[in-house]
């Protein structure tokens, strides 16, 4: 008979029927049971993207969300929504499929790319394990793509997953130039700092299966996004929840929405203006949540750094000037940056 190798959480999810083991539970000071506002006074804002017959309020309101939460929900983005439903659709026959047929995407033992089907980036201080396995691989541009970590079943995932892409564009252009006009810069400026055309979009689909004890487990751990900013359609399991001032709060699940979350690489560019959003993801009881981040990041040996139109003796640089692949390296190794 063939042993069962637990690595996978899908795994451990399919035999945990009350308790769950020890590595998923969470220290207290981290057990969302504990540590959730409760009955929402404020949430992250939600932004309409329709709204530019008044350029200026939906300006002001892109610039506000992303300086004071870092993160926001953006509805009317003009991508359809048959386009997201078919997403979720693909990706989520892609995590039904039997165990191997999956393993056949897996991330190589060792190698460079974190492209692959997998469990967990991080390594985690105490050992501990995030209720989650995932699946990661670029979607743009195409001199980036390797199809080998696409999957062939269903066989309309290439298909579905390359018009996601194509829509996607436009929502990019629009975040990145409201984030260029606020910082008084021209609309082309900020993109063309983040690497422009170059830009890569990496997909990363989050698959947290049902958990019996959900309120000392999480999915993925409070982190910053490495990104420049990060797109993120969800299913409608409520889980993501944002920190601010101390709190941690729900994200609520609005159909058809795009999470956006700054991440530190805007954050760098920007010399601090705008504020990468700590999050993290809870797990539910009786239902998977599924999420779909895509992350904006510059190809690895682009330099990031503090703009030199915000820099001067009056504003000195609050973040070191290096290689996109640096900051991944130091971040992921928990080497200080
Ligand atoms: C991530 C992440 C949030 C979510 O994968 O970086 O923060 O809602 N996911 O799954
Ligand atoms: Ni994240």
């Amino acid at each position: 008979m063939k042993k069962m190798v637990l690595e996978r959480v899908q795994d451990v999810a399919s035999l945990s029927k009350e308790g769950i083991p020890e590595e998923y539970i969470r220290s207290e000071d981290e057990q969302p049971g504990s540590t959730t506002v409760q009955g929402g006074v404020l949430e992250v804002p939600t932004i309409d993207m329709r709204d530019d017959q008044d350029e200026e309020k939906l300006l002001r309101a892109i610039v506000e969300a992303s300086k004071h939460w870092g993160m926001f929900q953006v509805v009317n983005h003009e991508i359809p929504a048959e386009v997201i439903t078919k997403l979720q659709a693909v990706g989520k026959e892609f995590f039904e499929l039997p165990q191997e047929e999956k393993e056949v995407y897996a991330k190589p033992p060792g190698s460079q790319s974190i492209e692959g089907y997998g469990t967990m980036l991080q390594k985690e201080l105490g050992g501990k394990k995030g209720w989650v396995d995932h699946l990661f691989h670029k979607i743009w541009p195409p001199s980036a793509i390797n199809y080998h970590f696409w999957p062939k079943n269903p066989p309309s995932y290439r298909e579905t997953n390359e018009k996601y892409a194509k829509y996607l564009h436009g929502v990019v252009d629009k975040l990145f130039k409201s984030l260029s006009l606020g910082l008084g810069f021209e609309g082309h400026e900020l993109k063309e700092a983040a690497g422009g055309d170059e830009l890569v979009y990496l997909l990363k689909i989050n698959y947290y299966p049902p958990c019996p004890r959900p309120d000392l487990a999480l999915g993925v751990v409070a982190h910053t996004d490495m990104s420049f900013f990060t797109i993120l359609v969800p299913n409608e399991v409520d889980g993501l929840q944002a920190f601010k001032d101390g709190h941690w709060y729900n994200v609520k699940y609005i159909p058809n929405a795009l999470v956006i979350h700054i991440g530190d690489q805007i954050e760098i560019l920007s010399n601090g203006k705008y504020k990468s959003v700590l999050h993290r993801t809870t797990v539910d009881k009786e239902k998977t949540r599924i999420s779909w981040p895509v992350f904006l990041e510059p190809p690895s040996d682009f330099e990031v750094g503090p703009h030199p139109k915000l820099v001067n003796e009056d504003n000195p640089p609050k973040y070191k000037t290096k290689k996109y692949g640096d900051y991944v390296y130091c971040k992921l190794n928990k080497i200080p940056q």
